[in-house]
């Protein structure tokens, strides 16, 4: 069973994705977004996506959160919250999937739009049968490492 946090973290989750997504650095796409990474600690980490001129080194709201935490010795993430100035909401990118599955076997994916409704979703609904750290120990335990 994956952790919910209460709803004083989510509203503060809620509030830290949209105020970081001021900060996004978006001249190509002029597509903002914010994230918002709780993690065991009990600390919330925000993040925002930021563009180059050189398209491809982009790195999203939800992977910049993230290692932001993870920079500060998080290792467990419970939820990620992320938040579009638009009305459809933004489901995170494959890569972002991933990165969140090294750091939660399962956990909590709360979309929010820019009228503040949000989606609550869960990481394994997004990553089904993903690959994990574990799997990583199961080949090596085959050639008996
Ligand atoms: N982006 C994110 O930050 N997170 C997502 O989940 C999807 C995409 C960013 C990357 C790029 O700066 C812009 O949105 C358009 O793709």
């Amino acid at each position: 069973m994956i952790e919910i946090p209460e709803s004083k973290i989510i509203q503060e989750l809620i509030s830290q994705a949209r105020q970081i997504a001021a900060y996004a650095y978006t001249p190509y796409s002029h597509y903002p977004v914010g994230a918002a990474a709780y993690f065991t600690s009990g600390k919330i980490y925000p993040g925002c996506n930021v563009e180059n001129a050189s398209y491809g080194l982009t790195i999203c709201a939800e992977r910049n959160a993230i290692f932001q935490a993870i920079a500060q010795g998080e290792r467990q993430l419970v939820s990620l919250a992320i938040y579009v100035p638009q009305e459809v909401f933004a489901s995170p990118c494959g890569a972002c999937r991933q990165v969140m599955r090294e750091f939660a076997a399962d956990c909590s994916v709360i979309l929010i739009n820019q009228q503040g409704l949000t989606r609550n979703l869960k990481l394994a609904q997004l990553l089904p049968d993903s690959f994990g750290p574990g799997d990583l120990s199961k080949i090596s335990d085959q050639v008996g490492k």
